[in-house]
């Protein structure tokens, strides 16, 4: 834990910033089981946004394991230390008035909801939208690109999600996806929707 420190404000404000840039930020937080879709749609979404001359980016699982959080596993602890950090460094690309979409499995409520409570504690409280890419097990499974359900149910990883560890789907969350019957277009479509009716996207 590091003593004697002190944090230095700006001096441009969020609002500010994000009247200079004409935009403003939002984390966008997909979650659900491996291939269920999150990285698809994060990546279409993305692409849409960026199209749309919007700075958006993206922040993905598998992708911030090989650097930022490649120091962790799968075993609960790792996890919670996984979410805390994206929690962390999501809210600060949505400090820069970035819209930020995040591929996360975040398995757990608790983590989730810390990373929901960070945004809402910044000032002025920053949006958290959190997109449920619901597809079963079963359906996952019998997608596994990676062949990771395969080697799961082999017993040749170990915590794998849906196996062999817990997913904790989402009560409230802000867009439900039917993954097993939605499109990688229509995903966009309705996160995209949200964020103009919220006022989001301008
Ligand atoms: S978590 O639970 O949020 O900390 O996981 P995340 O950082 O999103 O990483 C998920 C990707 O890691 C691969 N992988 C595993 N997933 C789940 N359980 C176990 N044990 C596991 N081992 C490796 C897998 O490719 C996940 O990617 P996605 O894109 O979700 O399929």
């Amino acid at each position: 834990m590091a003593t004697n420190i002190t944090f230095h404000p700006g001096t441009v404000t969020y609002e500010e910033r994000c009247s200079l840039l004409n935009q403003k930020g939002a984390t966008i937080w997909l979650t659900g089981l491996s291939a269920s879709g999150k990285s698809t749609i994060a990546t279409a979404l993305e692409q849409h946004l960026l199209s749309l001359k919007k700075s958006a980016y993206r922040l993905d699982g598998d992708n911030i394991r090989f650097g930022l959080n490649k120091d962790l596993g799968f075993s609960p602890k790792d996890r919670e230390e996984n979410i805390r950090r994206i929690a962390e460094v999501s809210l600060l690309f949505a400090s820069s008035s970035t819209l930020t979409v995040t591929s996360f499995i975040s398995p757990y409520k608790a983590d989730r909801d810390l990373a929901r409570a960070l945004h809402a504690k910044h000032e002025p409280a920053l949006p958290f939208i959190e997109v449920f890419v619901d597809a079963s097990v079963e359906e996952c499974e019998k997608r596994d690109p990676k062949g990771l359900y395969k080697k799961a149910r082999a017993g040749e990883i170990k915590e794998f999600t849906g196996i062999s560890a817990p997913y904790e789907a989402p009560e409230k969350p802000e867009i439900h996806i039917d993954a097993n019957a939605t499109s990688i277009e229509e995903s966009v479509r309705i996160i995209t929707e949200h964020l103009i009716s919220k006022g989001y996207l301008t």
